[in-house]
């Protein structure tokens, strides 16, 4: 049986789930549409997508048994109230606006659908993302197994309690812009030696990519796979000393605290 999915919002990330399906073999169990504010990105949708795209998140409602809410967090309250009196048990909401919680989807829904909170991250865009999930009121197993397969089309996910999304926000939602940082300094790092822009940069993401899928790939502790490449008295060993000297570790634990209590904040701000 096709689960009728509709997409509230076709932005950024909106698009990459549609596209992530649409790419997967999951395509045939889905039937997509989505909605956007505007006529023209609507139209722009359209085209890129291939689906039924328009402006009616009623019409969308009606005609969708999963909804993913894809819009800017300021966004959501006034979309939900759109549709709040069309939705039904038999409906799952599924929300990827960061900071909004399942209590405040569950009071603007109107109460009776079922809700899942999911934190993708940007690298869902090529199929590489990372998607935390958590179940919200309502939601049964059969839909966080839905909801995770959705997400795997982009990626990894994993299913966590709602009190850790802070944490996951300021890890896996904000990690990627960590990450740039450092290839962009081992990129400088390449140039200060003499190795081009273009190749330094090569030579840094690559290893970044490779290093983090011996971790996913071998299931072991990276401080194992770190103390195989460390000779004794070796070039390696000089390298993680100036790391530490520089406080790496430290540094990059502070700022996923840092930006986990910043995700609070604005969450309790609202
Ligand atoms: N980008 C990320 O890295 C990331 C990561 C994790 C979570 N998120 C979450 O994902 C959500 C979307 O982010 P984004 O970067 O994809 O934003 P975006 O590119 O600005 O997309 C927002 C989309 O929502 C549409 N929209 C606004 N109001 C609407 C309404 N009432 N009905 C239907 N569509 C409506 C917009 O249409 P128009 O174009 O016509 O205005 C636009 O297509 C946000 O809540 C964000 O917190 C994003």
């Amino acid at each position: 049986m096709t689960t009728r999915l509709g997409i509230i919002g076709l932005g950024q990330m909106g698009e990459a789930i549609a596209k992530g399906l649409l790419n997967s073999s999951l395509k045939k169990d889905f039937e997509i549409s989505g909605t956007t504010r505007s006529k023209e990105s609507a139209a722009d949708s359209k085209k890129v997508l291939g689906i039924q795209c328009h402006t009616d998140n009623r019409k969308l409602t009606e005609s969708s048994d999963v909804l993913v809410l894809a819009v800017k967090p300021h966004q959501a309250h006034e979309t939900l109230d759109q549709i709040q009196d069309l939705l039904t048990p038999k409906h799952l909401i599924v929300s990827i606006c960061a900071s909004i919680t399942t209590d405040q989807l569950q009071t603007w829904s109107g109460g009776r659908c079922a809700i899942i909170r999911a934190m993708p991250n940007t690298p869902c865009l090529i199929g590489a993302g990372m998607t935390a999930l958590c179940v919200g009121p309502n939601a049964q197993d059969k839909n966080i197994t839905l909801a995770s397969r959705l997400f795997e089309s982009l990626g990894r996910t994993l299913v966590l309690d709602e009190a850790l999304f802070d944490g996951v926000t300021g890890l896996s939602g904000c990690g990627p812009a960590y990450v740039y940082l450092m290839i962009e300094a081992l990129s400088d790092a390449g140039v200060t030696v003499g190795i081009s822009r273009e190749k330094s940069t090569l030579l840094a993401a690559q290893t970044m990519m490779g290093a983090a899928k011996m971790v996913l790939e071998q299931g072991r502790h990276p401080a194992a796979l770190k103390d195989e490449v460390t000779t004794p008295a070796g070039c390696t060993i000089d390298g993680l000393m100036a790391l530490e000297e520089g406080r790496l570790r430290a540094t990059l634990i502070r700022a996923v605290r840092r930006a986990a209590r910043k995700s609070k904040l604005l969450r309790l701000q609202g």
